[in-house]
């Protein structure tokens, strides 16, 4: 689907977003191993927390949606049932990672695989784990998907990670409650915590120490009544939105603003953005509140590098658009897991760029944009990528002309309202 974007005088209004793909994933999988029925509010619409559920219902969850509110009837830790056919990931690298944790304790065999994307994306880091723990898993070229799980019975381990990766420490937690006794995993740098949250909530015994983890094994999970906040990962791209057309004023309510997840606040505040965070409360353990934004005085930018770009992975290319923008440009550095998302996002960021006539450096782990650059109208594309696809249309907002972008569909991986929602706000 190619769409047309005009550029805008203002984005302004309230805004409330659907719930935040990564704790709708976790939701429903541990609610489909927990006893009893569970209800979850605002679950995700996007495509990749369907795939969760499909994959859930093939395994013999119970999933129903009424009226808008998600009921997942769960089979109990040792309840799910052998899949009749393959299991679709569909483009959810999360669904696929944290699944297999699952997948490898079960007493079958499962396939799961998904579409061109995921296929390319490396799968060996959960596979070494996972292979500590006892698991069998078979890899396309021993790292890529489809894989092949041969469920088995699991041992604890503790586990270092290579790559600040929540999916791959998600992954060997979720392993973790199927073996006897307690499974840890240190981190090198604190990713999102939805996971440990999320656990707890339904009844298991988490614990945290600086950055380790530690999950005991067979819990009683119990079923909960849930509320998903807002995604701020989606919220980014309204922020950034906000803080760089020209006469804009805009309130996204009910955000979430788990610390793991916020760093974008504080760096967009750092970097002289005019932000509030209102009527802060808490929901299943995860932090939630109205983020009010408003266009006022100029933009710095930055340099982000090790753990502050590890915590805004997923915001980095709406932030590319954001530094090109900005007073002084941006810098980001540490960044090679952006070569391993739904695209080389490096690449796909870079050529966007180029599309528009603005200046980028690009580096083998990051780049650098200089600030005050004049965006220009072009045929942008997604590349089959959400976040490029969100990013490149918040650039268009600011363009010299109307912009086109080609593979636009792709926003409803995490956000199918994103269309809509920015045309009732920008004007
Ligand atoms: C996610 C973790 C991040 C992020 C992804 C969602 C999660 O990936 O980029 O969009 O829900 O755990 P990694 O764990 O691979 O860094």
């Amino acid at each position: 689907m190619r769409v047309q974007i005009l550029p805008a005088r203002a984005v302004s209004g309230a805004i409330q977003l659907p719930g935040d793909k990564s704790i709708s994933h976790r939701y429903a999988l541990i609610a489909s191993i927990a006893e009893g029925a569970t209800k979850i509010r605002n679950y995700s619409t996007g495509a990749d927390c369907q795939s969760t559920l499909a994959c859930m219902r093939a395994l013999g969850a119970n999933v129903e949606n009424r009226a808008g509110t998600l009921w997942i009837e769960g089979r109990g830790l040792d309840g799910l049932r052998e899949p009749a056919d393959m299991l679709d990931a569909g483009n959810s690298g999360s669904t696929i990672r944290m699944l297999s944790g699952i997948l490898a304790a079960q007493p079958f065999v499962t396939r799961i695989g998904g579409d061109e994307s995921l296929s390319r994306r490396p799968m060996a880091r959960v596979m070494k784990p996972l292979a500590e723990m006892g698991a069998d898993i078979e890899a396309r070229d021993g790292s890529f998907p489809p894989l092949t799980i041969r469920g088995t019975k699991l041992h604890s381990i503790e586990y270092t990670l290579p790559v600040a990766s929540a999916q791959v420490k998600s992954c060997v937690l979720l392993a973790g409650l199927y073996a006897e006794g307690r499974t840890t995993v240190h981190e090198p740098v604190r990713t999102r915590d939805h996971t440990e949250l999320a656990l707890r909530e339904f009844g298991a015994e988490v614990e945290v120490e600086k950055r380790s983890v530690t999950v005991t094994g067979r819990p009683h999970l119990q079923a909960r009544d849930l509320l998903v906040p807002g995604d701020l990962s989606s919220a980014a791209f309204f922020i950034v939105a906000a803080l760089i057309v020209p006469e804009s004023s805009l309130t996204i309510r009910s955000v979430g603003l788990n610390p793991t997840r916020s760093a974008l606040l504080d760096f967009l505040a750092a970097a002289g953005a005019e932000i509030k965070v209102l009527d802060i409360t808490a929901t299943g353990g995860e932090l939630i509140g109205d983020v009010l934004v408003r266009k006022s005085r100029a933009i710095r930018g930055g340099v982000l590098e090790k753990a502050q770009t590890a915590a805004l992975i997923d915001e980095i290319p709406v932030l590319a658009v954001l530094g090109a923008a900005s007073e002084d440009g941006l810098v980001v550095r540490d960044a090679a897991e952006l070569r391993v998302k739904e695209t080389d996002r490096i690449a796909t960021i870079a050529e966007n760029f180029r599309r528009m006539g603005l200046t980028i450096q690009v580096r083998e782990d990051g780049f650098e944009v200089p600030g005050r650059q004049r965006f220009h109208a072009a045929e942008l594309d997604s590349f089959g990528d959400h976040r490029i696809a969100m990013a490149f249309s918040v650039a268009a907002l600011v363009a010299d002309g109307p912009c086109f972008l080609e593979g636009a569909d792709s926003a409803s991986v995490s956000f199918p309202e994103f269309f809509d929602t920015l045309h009732r706000v920008a004007e």
